[in-house]
């Protein structure tokens, strides 16, 4: 059935190489029945035809306040408030600084300031241009603002360098989409939410390493479910085999020491931070430069404990933030978990024992107990990783 049918949505594409996969997205969104409004500004126009738009669509594709010719008004309040939704896929760094400005000096940034719907914007740019202070600067500004951020992604830029900066693809672009429109209680609207998962990879030499069996999988359910709640996501990622999320911000990551970095640098402004990833506590002391070849091996690895991520984000807590620590024992654990969780400042603990059968790594079911700081105590049964990532955020977000 087509999940969009009936719902207006107003497309709007800035002037970004990434404008070619805007068609695609078009054309997905029409699939669901959406009727959609292009509105290009005009160096998207540059990007990408006019009449293809226009075609894919079955409406004019809207650039200028008026029509040239006929000096038709092209009404941007009425463009704003009739929407079900505003999408700006591509969003490039210079139109992002103007909405975060409130400048308003072409038809779809004047759109977006009359917009009464809910706004996602995917933004597109280089990976340096992506980073950079005042980007990110605007991007927590248009958060703060209410705009939903769909991506970007890390992969293979325009450019020809590699990084975090890709557009979302249209498909997730579209499930992040038909979420919005999925009636029900959002219970993590507007909320910043963060989550780790994986394992690390700590390098022995460029060619071996030391980590564990984590897949993600328990981590990347959580991201999802979260996002599926109307929550600004951002995952960071261990080496893992999964795709994105729809709808999440993932930052892929090798060592404990990139984990550390990663969640020190983003913590602060979450409102939720779910740590299921497995940290190495150990790293070689010294990885080697060069491969260690079979006659210059001792025999005897020396190790340096790494730092602790969560321990760490749980000195620098802010009160409103909720911290929420995972932790796998081969015993029963209820008073290790107490204990971490104490010792590294955390709100919850949620607790994975590997003596229930169907928990733990790898699998696609989990069995655990949730601990709170005051003493509540909740245990879930056996159930899919997704339905416990359900489960552990309900309960958490219903305590909190
Ligand atoms: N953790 C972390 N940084 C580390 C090690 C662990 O942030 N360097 C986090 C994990 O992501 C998890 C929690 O701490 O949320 C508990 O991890 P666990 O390995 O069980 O705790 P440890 O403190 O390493 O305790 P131990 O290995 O002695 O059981």
């Amino acid at each position: 059935m087509a999940r969009l049918n009936n719902k207006r949505i107003v497309l709007g594409i800035t002037g970004g190489i990434a404008a070619y996969k805007s068609a695609i997205l078009l054309r997905l969104l029409r699939q669901e029945g959406a009727d959609v409004q292009v509105i290009c500004t005009e160096q998207a126009a540059s990007f990408i035809g006019i009449k293809t738009l226009a075609a894919l669509s079955g409406n004019p594709v809207l650039q200028e306040f008026s029509d040239a010719q006929t000096g038709a008004w092209h009404n941007h309040v009425e463009l704003g408030n009739d929407a079900d939704l505003l999408i700006i896929a591509p969003l490039t760094a210079h139109t992002m600084s103007k909405m975060a400005q409130g400048q308003c000096d072409n038809l779809l940034t004047a759109v977006y300031l009359s917009a009464r719907c809910p706004v996602m914007i995917s933004p597109a740019m280089d990976l340096d241009m992506y980073a950079h202070p005042a980007v990110q600067r605007n991007m927590q500004c248009l958060r703060a603002d209410g705009c939903m951020v769909i991506g970007p992604e890390e992969g293979a830029l325009a450019s020809g360098l590699s990084g975090l900066g890709r557009m979302s693809e249209p498909e997730s672009i579209l499930e992040a989409v038909c979420a919005q429109f999925n009636n029900g209680p959002k219970m993590l609207h507007g909320r910043q939410v963060m989550v780790s998962a994986g394992p690390t990879y700590e390098a022995i030499d460029p060619v071996r390493f030391i980590s564990n069996h984590s897949s993600g999988k328990m981590g990347y359910a959580l991201a999802a479910f979260c996002a599926s709640q109307g929550a600004s996501v951002t995952l960071i990622s261990g080496p893992v085999h999964l795709p994105c999320p729809s709808g999440v911000q993932r930052i892929m990551v090798k060592s404990a020491a990139e984990m550390h970095q990663a969640c020190l640098d983003s913590c602060t402004a979450q409102d939720f931070i779910f740590m299921a990833a497995a940290v190495a506590d150990f790293t070689p002391a010294e990885p080697a430069e060069g491969k260690i070849k079979k006659h210059q091996a001792s025999g005897q690895l020396l190790l340096k404990p790494t730092r602790d991520i969560l321990a760490d984000m749980g000195a620098v807590k802010p009160a409103r933030q909720t911290l929420v620590g995972f932790a796998l024992e081969t015993e029963t654990g209820t008073d290790q978990a107490l204990d971490k969780l104490h010792r590294k400042n955390c709100d919850y603990l949620v607790l994975n024992s590997l003596q229930h059968h169907g928990a733990g790594f790898g699998g696609d079911t989990n069995q655990v107990s949730i601990f709170a700081r005051d003493g509540r105590k909740k245990e879930l049964p056996l159930a899919s990783k997704t339905e416990i990532a359900q489960s552990i955020v309900e309960w958490i977000c219903l305590n909190s």
